[in-house]
C-alpha cells in the first residue's frame, strides 16, 4: 500500500468548524476534562499510574534497563503492534521516513518522518515530547496533530511501553534526513488549534486501567485492542459529521468495534451482534487469523491484509490469545462461554449435504444468481459454498457474506483480492476480479443468491449498491483483473 493515498479520516469540513465552535466553550471546561472518567480510573500494577493529562511525569518512568538492547527489541515489538510503519512509510518506501498522503475531505494530510534524524525526523524529541505526541496528539513545537495519527487510541499506552517505544525510535531506527512535504490544508483547517475542540469531544485522557474483575489475559487483550493495536480506528463507526470514533472501549457503549467502512472496505464488527462475527470464533481461529491472515474457512483481505502483514503476524501467541479472549467477550450475552470451535466449522461440515448444495448439483435451482455462481465461483468455492480448507474461504456461515453492509462482498467480487503473505503462511492465494465481465445487475443477482443460500441469512444486494462500489474503482483497475 505504501505510496497510495489513504482515506483514514472521515471528517467533514463542517464538522471541523463545529468542533472548533465547541472548543470555544470547551476551553473553559478543560479543567474538568482531567477528571478520570469510567475508562481512566487510577491505574494498577499492570499499568503504571500516569495519565495522558500529565505526560511530563516521565520522571517516574522505570529506571533505564540494564540491557538496552532488550529495551530496543521490546520497542520494535511494540512498534509492530502499533503498526507505525504502515502510515509512516511513503512513496520513498524508506521505513518511518513518512510522506504517505492521507486524503480527507478538507485536504491531504501527509505523515511525518519519525526516524531519529534531528532535521527531518524526531531526533530532537525528548521522551516527554514523544509521549505527548502519542497520547495527546501534540507535536514538539506545541502544535496539534490531526487525528489521522491515532492518538485517541495511543492515549492508553502505559509508561513502560512508551519508554520502550521511545528507545526504539531513538536508538533502533536509522536516522533518515528525508523531509516529506508538509501538510498544507486550506484555511480554516490549517489552524491546528481547531483540534482542541475535536479533542474535547473525542480524546479521553488516561492510560489503560485494568478491570479488576477480569483475568490478566483479558486485560492484556483489552489493552492491546483499545491502545497500541488501535483496532477501533477501523472497526468502530465514526460520527459522520465530525469524524470522531464514537466509542473507544467496551465500557463506552455498543458502538465499540461495531463495524465501519474504511478505505472502501467494510471492517466487520469484532463484537457480538445478531449475525456471525469474529467475536464468536474460537481462540485458535482468532490467533490463526491475526498470525497468518487465514483460518481454515476464511481469509484476510483489503485493509486487514496490511494489518496482518505489517503488524499482527509479529505478535506473540500469548498476545494474540489475549486479544482473542478479550474480543470473545465484547457484547457477549451474559453467561456465554467462548466456543471451543468456531460456529462456521459446523456449518462447513454440514454444507455438503445442505439442500441448497444438492439443488445446485442437480441443476434444479432457479434464478439468474445460481447460474452466475455456477459459471464464475463454483470452481473454487464449490457447490457446497464450503471452498477448500485453508485455500478457498467458505462462503457458508461466513461473516463477510452475512454482514449487514455488503460493501466488502461487492468489492471483492468486482476487483478480486489476495491474502496477506506472512512468515507462517507465505502463499498469497488470490481471488480474481469479476468486475470486467459481470454487470451491476449480475453481481446483485449473484450476491443476493449467495446471501440466502447454505443457511446464510442477509439482505438482498441491489444493482445500485453495486454501481456505487464500482464507481470507486478506476476502470483500468477492473480491466487489470481480466485474465
Ligand atoms: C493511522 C496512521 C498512523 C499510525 C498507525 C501512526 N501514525 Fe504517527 N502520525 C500519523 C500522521 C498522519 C501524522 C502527522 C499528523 C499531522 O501532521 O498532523 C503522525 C505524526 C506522528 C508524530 C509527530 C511527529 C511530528 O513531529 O510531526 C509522532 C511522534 C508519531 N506520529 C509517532 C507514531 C508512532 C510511534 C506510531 C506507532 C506506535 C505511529 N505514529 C502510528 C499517522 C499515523
Ligand atoms: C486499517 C484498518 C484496520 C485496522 C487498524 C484493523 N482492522 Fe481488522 N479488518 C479491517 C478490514 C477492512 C476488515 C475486513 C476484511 C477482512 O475480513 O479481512 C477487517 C477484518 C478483521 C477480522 C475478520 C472479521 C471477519 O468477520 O471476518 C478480524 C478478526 C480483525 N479484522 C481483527 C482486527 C484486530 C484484532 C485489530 C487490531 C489489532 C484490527 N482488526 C485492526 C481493517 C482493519
Ligand atoms: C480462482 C479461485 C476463486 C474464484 C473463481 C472465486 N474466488 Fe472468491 N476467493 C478466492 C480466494 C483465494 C479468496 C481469499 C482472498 C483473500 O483473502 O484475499 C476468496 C475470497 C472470497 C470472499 C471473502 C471470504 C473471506 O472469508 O475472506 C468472498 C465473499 C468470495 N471469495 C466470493 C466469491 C464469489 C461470489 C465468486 C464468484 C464471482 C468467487 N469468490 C470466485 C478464490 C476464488
Amino acid at each position: 500500500m505504501n505510496g497510495e493515498t489513504k482515506t483514514r479520516l472521515r471528517i467533514t469540513g463542517l464538522g471541523i468548524v463545529i468542533a472548533a465552535v465547541v472548543s470555544t466553550w470547551a476551553v473553559g471546561a478543560f479543567g474538568q476534562k482531567a477528571t478520570p472518567g469510567p475508562g481512566s480510573a487510577p491505574a494498577s500494577a499492570n499499568a503504571p499510574a500516569t495519565s495522558a493529562a500529565a505526560p511530563t511525569a516521565t520522571a517516574s518512568i522505570a529506571a533505564p534497563s540494564k540491557t538496552p538492547d532488550a529495551l530496543v527489541e521490546r520497542g520494535l515489538y511494540l512498534a509492530r503492534a502499533g503498526d507505525c510503519i504502515s502510515c509512516h512509510t511513503g512513496p520513498s518506501k524508506v521505513p518511518f521516513a513518512g510522506g504517505l498522503p492521507m486524503k480527507t475531505p478538507f485536504g491531504t494530510i501527509v505523515s511525518t518522518n519519525i526516524t531519529p534524524d534531528k532535521a527531518g525526523g524526531i531526533g530532537d524529541y525528548t521522551e516527554a515530547d514523544f509521549a505527548r505526541a502519542l497520547r495527546d496528539g501534540v507535536r514538539r513545537d506545541g502544535k496539534h496533530l490531526y487525528p489521522a495519527m491515532p492518538y485517541t487510541s495511543f492515549a492508553r499506552i502505559d509508561d513502560a511501553d512508551m519508554h520502550a517505544l521511545y528507545a526504539y525510535f531513538q536508538r533502533g531506527v536509522k536516522p533518515v534526513a528525508e523531509k516529506p512535504p508538509a501538510t498544507d490544508l486550506p484555511w480554516p483547517f490549517s489552524m491546528r488549534w481547531l483540534m482542541l475542540g475535536w479533542n474535547f469531544l473525542y480524546l479521553e485522557p488516561g492510560v489503560y486501567s485494568p478491570d479488576a474483575a477480569r483475568s490478566a489475559e483479558w486485560n492484556r487483550g483489552a489493552y492491546l485492542v483499545q491502545g497500541l493495536g488501535h483496532c477501533g480506528e477501523c472497526h468502530t463507526p465514526r460520527n459522520s459529521l465530525t469524524g470522531g470514533v464514537k466509542s473507544t472501549s467496551d465500557r463506552r457503549g455498543d458502538s465499540f468495534l461495531a463495524g465501519a467502512l474504511i478505505d472502501g472496505w467494510y471492517a466487520q464488527p469484532l463484537r457480538h451482534t445478531d449475525r456471525p462475527t469474529a467475536a464468536q470464533w474460537s481462540s485458535a481461529d482468532l490467533v490463526a487469523f491475526l498470525g497468518t491472515g487465514r483460518t481454515s474457512h476464511t481469509a484476510a483481505f483489503g485493509g486487514m491484509s496490511e494489518v496482518v502483514e505489517n503488524s499482527t503476524q509479529y505478535m506473540s501467541k500469548e498476545d494474540l490469545g489475549a486479544i482473542a479472549s478479550y474480543l470473545q467477550t465484547v457484547g457477549a450475552p451474559a453467561g456465554s462461554v467462548p466456543p471451543a470451535a468456531s460456529p462456521q466449522a459446523a456449518v462447513v461440515a454440514a454444507a455438503d449435504k445442505h439442500p441448497d448444495t444438492l439443488k445446485l448439483r442437480a441443476g434444479t435451482v432457479e434464478g439468474a444468481g445460481a447460474m452466475i455462481y455456477l459459471n464464475n465461483c463454483n470452481a473454487c468455492h464449490r457447490s457446497s459454498g464450503a471452498g477448500a480448507d485453508g485455500v478457498f474461504p467458505s462462503l457458508s456461515g461466513n461473516s463477510v457474506v452475512n454482514a449487514k453492509d455488503p460493501t466488502s462482498l461487492i468489492r471483492i467480487v468486482l476487483g478480486g483480492s489476495a491474502m496477506p503473505s506472512t512468515e507462517k503462511a507465505p502463499s498469497a492465494l488470490a481471488m480474481p476480479g469479476f468486475g470486467w465481465r459481470l454487470t451491476d445487475a449480475n453481481v446483485a443477482d449473484l450476491l443476493s443468491y449467495v446471501r440466502v443460500t447454505w443457511g446464510n441469512k442477509a439482505e438482498a444486494v441491489t444493482p445500485a449498491q453495486v454501481a456505487a462500489v464500482r464507481a470507486t474503482f478506476k476502470p483500468a483497475d477492473l480491466a487489470l483483473t481480466k485474465p
